[in-house]
């Protein structure tokens, strides 16, 4: 499957980390977008510089080096021509983790002024599914009301408040519930927890 993954300047990049883990242990393709803050907050929360490293290089350093059937492209946030910003482009799915209060005002708000905000309106004008994964507390009507806008206009909101059922040890298991959650709402099997049983 073929996947645009968007990083934003919120606090909890290891949610963005795990994912494009995920997708790329399990064979998919990534279209890969952060924005300046999103970078920011990469460096800062994962020690991870896209100036001086890729994904994978990162990833073979943080988790061990491993076969990775998957591929990632990375576009800049800036560049409005990026065959992402057309939906004549065909993807399975979006999801913007962790995602700004910013970034979610110009989602709800279609002002597609960067690269994130445009494929995501594109995404949602295709009628593809978006995942838009909040992170912002306490949170006033402004960013609710934007929340409630753009579900009205077909994302998922899948806030990133982690579940303690699974009786997580490790950030990675904390972040993997999220990542795990955004995949099953972009129709990708995974294996990232155990269901519940009941
Ligand atoms: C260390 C740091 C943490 C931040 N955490 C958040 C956050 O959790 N949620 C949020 O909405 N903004 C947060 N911000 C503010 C955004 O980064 C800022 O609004 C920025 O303009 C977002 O731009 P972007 O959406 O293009 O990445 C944080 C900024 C910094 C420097």
């Amino acid at each position: 499957m073929r996947f645009v993954v968007a990083i934003t300047g919120a606090s909890g990049a290891i949610y963005a980390v795990r994912l494009l883990k995920a997708c790329l242990d399990l064979g998919h393709h990534v279209d890969l977008i952060v924005s300046d803050y999103g970078k920011r907050l990469l460096i800062e929360e994962c020690e991870f510089n896209l100036k001086t490293e890729t994904v994978e290089q990162f990833l073979d350093r943080r988790y061990g080096a491993a076969e990775r059937a998957g591929t990632l492209t990375h576009h800049r946030d800036s560049d409005m021509g990026a065959c992402i910003a057309s939906g004549s482009q065909r993807w399975d799915g979006m999801v913007v983790i962790p995602c700004s209060m910013k970034t979610l005002s110009g989602i709800a708000h279609g002002t597609a002024s960067n690269l994130v905000e445009r494929t995501a309106d594109v995404t949602l004008k295709e009628r593809r599914p978006l995942v838009i994964v909040p992170r912002e507390t306490p949170m006033n009507m402004i960013h609710l009301e934007n929340l409630q806008k753009a579900a009205r206009a077909g994302a998922a909101i899948l806030p990133a408040m982690p579940a303690f059922y699974q009786k997580p040890r490790t950030f990675e298991d904390l972040a993997d519930f999220i990542a795990g959650r955004a995949l099953s709402l972009l129709g990708s099997e995974h294996g990232l927890f155990e269901p519940w049983k009941g």
